[in-house]
Order: C-alpha cells, then structure tokens, then sequence
C-alpha cells in the first residue's frame, strides 16, 4: 500500500489530491500550518472533509518546524504543495514569509529526502507567476521565466533548488506549473470565488485592469491527476506545464458567472494590479505525452462544480 506525504493538505489543491489519494486505498500523512494568509476557515472547512479517513494522519505544523523525520517515515512518496501563494500580496515586508515558505520550506524538505530512499517528490510551481507575461503562441517549458512579482520569484527559485538537488543527488523531483486552478474549495483571495461570492450577494464585482487579460484557467481534479500521473511516470527534474488547454478572457468568464446565475453583473474597473499577468496560455504537449495528462472537465461545467460547492456550503 502507498504511503504518501501531502504538505498543504488543508489547501485547496491539497485538500483536493488527499481526498483522491485516500479514495484510491493509499495511507496519507497530512502537513498544514494553517497559514492566514486568506480564510483559515475554509482551510477548516477542507480539513474536516477529509479528517476523519481512517488511513489520514494529520499534522497541524508549519514546514519549517522540520520535523522531516518523524512526518518522512516509511513514505514512499511526497506531494510538497505547501507555500505561501497569491500573486498580489507578495510585495513588500511580506516577501520574507514567501521566501521563507516557498524557499527556504523547499529546501528544507529536499534535504531531508536525500535520508531516505529517494522517494519521488511531486513540487507544486506555478505557470503566470514564473513565465510572468506571455507573449504569442502557448508557452511551453522551454521558455525563459520571467517573474514578474515577488510571487514569481520565489516560485522560480523554488524550482531551481528542486533542480540543484536533482542534479547533485539523483532526487527525484518533479515539478508541475499550474495554470489558475479553479474549482470547488478554490482560495478565496482568487478570482472566481470573489466574483461568484459577489454575484450571489447582488454586489459589486471588482476587476483589476481592463477585464481582457486571459487565463488558461485549470480545473482542480485536473491539476490533482496530474499529480497521480507525475509521480507514476516523470523522469527526476521533469518541469510539466499544466493548464486547461484553452484561454480565456477574464470578463468573458465573469459574463458566464453570471449567466449561470442569472444576473447581469456589475463591475467596478480598478487599476492594473502589479504583478498581475496580461495572459497564460499553456502548451501541454510534454504533459501530455509524456504522462498522459489530458484536461478534462471544459470551464462552464468547472463553473458550475465550483459554484455548486459554495450553495452547497452556504446551506450547511
Ligand atoms: C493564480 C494563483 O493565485 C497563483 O497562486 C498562481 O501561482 C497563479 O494563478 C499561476 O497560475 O501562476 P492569478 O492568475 O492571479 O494567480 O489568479 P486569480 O487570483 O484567480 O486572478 C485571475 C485574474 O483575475 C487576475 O488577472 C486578477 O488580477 C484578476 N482579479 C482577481 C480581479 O480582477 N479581481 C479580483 O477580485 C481578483
């Protein structure tokens, strides 16, 4: 039976692939340090979902209280997910806490893994925050990062740690860029859960910039197989873009929200927000051919699950 190590496991992605990897039989050892960086009680709320699986053990500590050995034993694999995320509140004095979470967090983890008999090691990256803006067609992996936030920076290091101790020690990590996963449980400082949150509530929705930056928005339980195929199939140091394999502009989804709700929205327009991409656009051709990975739930029926989640919580 898989023993596997989840960091993040409270978070939105996390909560999601735990679930996953207890339906599919395996004992799962939970990491999360409840970070207030948005809602801790959504955090609570994903934690109690999955809490009570006979074969969960959770552990409520940071990742730099490093108790690696103790939360390491007998797993034969990890999914390191923890970080401090969000493009828009990493300037500034909070840049510490992003290098302390997404860097320094990392390490800590590579190194002791390098203890044990080299367990795969599948690291959550990310796509807008380490291309930065993307020009032309798809980006693909080749691409020269480019951080354009705080954010961006720490998640590009991040990555080359992970590379560092690939090639030095033979570490088998494998890195996935997401590309703005939505869904049910998504972070509430992102983008859809403000917008449904307020088209629900007849409020006033606020976009940054002019609405026409594009996303190439991922929906959870895509980003979560991806996991499950990276840490069957990928070769140490693979970098996998993962997206939904279409873009979308920002106003053209909120117009969908609100069709799916039946309201007109209204919007207040604000001022660009640094560090925010003009577009992502994934090409996932290596992900595809190499594990397999294939998106497949389409953006309104993602629009829907998601939405679904939050009248489902809003009832109790
Ligand atoms: C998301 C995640 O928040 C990052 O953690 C992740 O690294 C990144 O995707 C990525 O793929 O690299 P972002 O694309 O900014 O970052 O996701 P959202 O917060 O959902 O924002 C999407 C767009 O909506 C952005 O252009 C943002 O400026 C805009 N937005 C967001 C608004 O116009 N209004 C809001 O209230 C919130």
């Amino acid at each position: 039976m898989t023993k596997a190590l989840v960091t993040g496991c409270a978070g939105f992605i996390g909560s999601h692939l735990t679930q996953r990897l207890l339906r599919d039989g395996a004992t799962v050892i939970g990491i999360d340090g409840f970070l207030d960086n948005y809602d801790v009680a959504a955090k609570l709320r994903n934690l109690a979902e999955i809490g009570t699986h006979p074969a969960f053990t959770f552990h409520s500590a940071m990742i730099q209280a490093n108790r690696w050995e103790e939360w390491l034993e007998g797993v034969d694999v990890v999914y390191h997910l923890a970080a401090l995320p969000g493009v828009r509140s990493s300037w500034g004095t909070a840049f510490t806490d992003y290098v302390s979470h997404n860097i320094l967090g990392t390490q800590s983890l590579l190194e002791a893994c390098l203890k044990l008999p080299k367990p795969p090691v599948i690291v959550a990256s990310s796509s807008s925050s380490v291309y930065g803006t993307m020009d032309g067609d798809k980006t693909d992996e080749q691409t020269p990062l480019r951080p354009i936030s705080p954010y961006g920076v720490t998640k590009a290091s991040m990555e080359q740690i992970c590379q560092v101790y690939v090639k030095a020690f033979g570490l088998p990590v494998t890195m996935l860029r997401y590309f703005t996963v939505y869904g049910p449980r998504q972070r509430t400082d992102m983008a859809f859960h403000r917008f449904f949150r307020h088209l629900m509530k007849g409020e006033t929705v606020s976009i940054y910039g002019d609405g026409q930056q594009s996303r190439d928005f991922t929906f959870v339980t895509d980003a979560v197989e991806a996991n499950i195929l990276a840490a069957q199939y990928a070769d140490p140091g693979d970098i996998f873009n993962i997206g939904g394999d279409r873009e979308f502009k920002l106003i053209d989804v909120l117009n969908l929200m609100g069709s799916l709700l039946n309201v007109s929205p209204k919007i207040t327009y604000m001022a660009d927000s640094a560090g925010d991409s003009k577009r992502t656009s994934a090409d996932i051709r290596f992900a595809t051919g190499k594990l397999g990975y294939k998106p497949r739930v389409a953006l309104e029926e993602g629009l829907r699950l998601q939405l679904a989640d939050l009248q489902a919580q809003d009832k109790g």
